[in-house]
């Protein structure tokens, strides 16, 4: 047997610390604007019965035939972990009855979704969503909220540079229509396309336009287009939406030949394009679902549209577009002993500072003096705090500025009111330093907030 040490599994990946902060960062962004826009928070759990993808998102998806990890539980029950949101979210909505309680029809989630997909960059078998629905509904202003809502977003992320591709599908006597008109064509040129296109004639045509072979996109290119077999109604419902966007100032592209990869939607789909992140391009993916509850035995049809959002992608095009959002978490006060006896008082008051509501570190381990302060150092501490047999024997200890250096020695019993004391003066001193005519008012805080925050050279 190999002593080999485990490593995470190929396609998943642990988040460290840096990168959790960051995480944090942005989901915290992310449920901020969900709330002001009023979507609720829904978690789902992370396996479902296999049935409700198999069905909701279909048979024949790559998702469903080929991605999904499912499993037979010790109760012979087919299991899949949840390769999407979308189909959870609406089984629960239905489960639940939400839609009797007027008030949750705009639903958020976010969390873990599994696909055995070939990993690369952007691309995992474990990855990460956000995604908002609206359910009961069929008004074009739900299909543009949903859209405005991840705009909204993305400003708040200080993402600017995506491309919003809009599509339809139209109703699903269109898309029938279409695609006895599409099957024609494929067949007549069948010859021309790769292996997997040829079965895909009889089980997907649509998503034969999404192939990547050069080939298939050149035997394609004069495919009939879904856009020419809307009726009257989805081309209303089409342009409605446009002239929503259009009024927001969002710009779009209408795509005719855009394929999304699960079968439940019907009407307008939609795809943000990120132009920094090469071959995984796509941060966001949504669209309408009107069959949906019906596929998965609601036994009527409920209207519903969403989006989802890779978060890895995000974090990605984040860094693309430089943002910062690495940071060391704050540190306000360094504990530094000195000796066995001081180790266990500064131990207890470590303790009863964080009580307080500082943010304290002190080693754990026995170490030298010089040791601890490089390490309150490192980690860019504002004060120490240090003790050793003499002070402790006078019944004070030394609180040290680690900014200039200065020193003043304490009562031992007054140490927290005394280190909040230093705290509110470092900050107020960080305040009055900021040049008072370049800055906008109330825009102090942040700023002496910002300098403590600085990432520090961590190594
Ligand atoms: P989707 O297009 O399959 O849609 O996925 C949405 C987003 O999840 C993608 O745009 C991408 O950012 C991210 N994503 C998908 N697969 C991976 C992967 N293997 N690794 C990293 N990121 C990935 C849905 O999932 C639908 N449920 C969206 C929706 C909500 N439609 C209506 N409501």
């Amino acid at each position: 047997m190999s002593n080999e040490p485990l490593q995470a599994i190929r396609g998943t990946r642990d988040l460290l610390p840096g990168e959790t902060e960051a995480w944090d960062v942005v989901e915290g962004i992310v449920r901020e604007v969900m709330a002001l826009y009023q979507y609720r928070e829904i978690r789902t759990p992370v396996f479902e019965e296999t049935q409700l993808f198999a069905r909701g998102i279909g048979e024949h998806t790559d998702i469903v035939s080929k991605e999904m990890y499912t499993f037979t539980d010790q109760g012979g029950r087919s299991i899949t972990l949840r390769p999407e949101g979308t189909a959870p979210v609406v089984r629960a909505w239905l489960q639940h009855r939400l839609g009797a309680q007027g008030s949750i029809d705009k639903l958020y989630y976010l969390g873990p979704m599994f696909r055995q997909e070939a990993p690369q960059k952007g691309r995992a078998r474990q990855f990460h969503q956000f995604g908002a629905e609206i359910i009961g509904t069929d008004a074009p202003e739900a299909d543009a909220e949903i859209i405005l809502l991840f705009v909204a977003i993305l400003e708040a992320l200080g993402l600017n540079s995506w491309n919003l591709h809009l599509g339809t599908l139209g109703s699903l006597e269109n898309r029938r229509a279409y695609r006895t008109e599409l099957v024609a064509f494929m067949k007549g040129i069948e010859k021309l396309l790769c292996d997997d296109c040829r079965t895909r004639i009889d089980t997907n045509p649509l998503r034969i336009l999404d192939c990547k072979r050069e080939s298939c996109r050149l035997a394609t290119a004069g495919a009939p287009v879904l856009l020419d077999y809307l009726d009257a109604e989805s081309q209303a419902h089409f342009e409605a939406v446009q002239a929503l966007l259009t009024d927001r100032g969002t710009a779009f592209t209408v795509d005719p030949r855009m394929v999304r990869g699960l079968d439940y939607y019907e009407h307008t789909t939609f795809e943000f394009l990120s132009p920094d992140l090469g071959a995984q391009d796509s941060i966001c993916g949504g669209g309408r679902y009107d069959g949906l509850a019906e596929m998965i035995g609601a036994g009527e049809r409920v209207p519903g549209v969403g989006f989802a959002a890779g978060l890895e992608r995000i974090m990605l095009a984040l860094e693309a577009a430089g943002s910062e959002l690495d940071f060391e978490p704050l540190c306000e006060v360094a504990l530094v002993a000195i000796g066995g006896e001081a180790r266990r008082v500064l131990f207890g008051l470590c303790d009863a500072l964080r009580r307080a509501g500082v943010a304290a570190s002190m080693e754990l381990t026995e170490r030298s003096v010089k040791a601890q302060m490089r390490e309150a150092n490192r980690r860019e501490a504002l004060l120490a705090l240090i003790a050793g047999e003499k002070e402790l024997a006078g019944g004070t200890v030394t609180l040290k500025d680690l900014n200039d250096g200065s020193e003043r020695v304490i009562a031992l019993e007054e140490t927290v009111p005394r280190v909040l004391e230093s705290l509110e003066e470092l900050e107020a001193g960080a305040i009055e330093e900021e040049p008072p005519d370049t800055l906008p008012a109330g825009e102090g805080d942040d700023g002496g907030q910002d300098d403590s925050d600085d990432p520090g050279e961590a190594a």
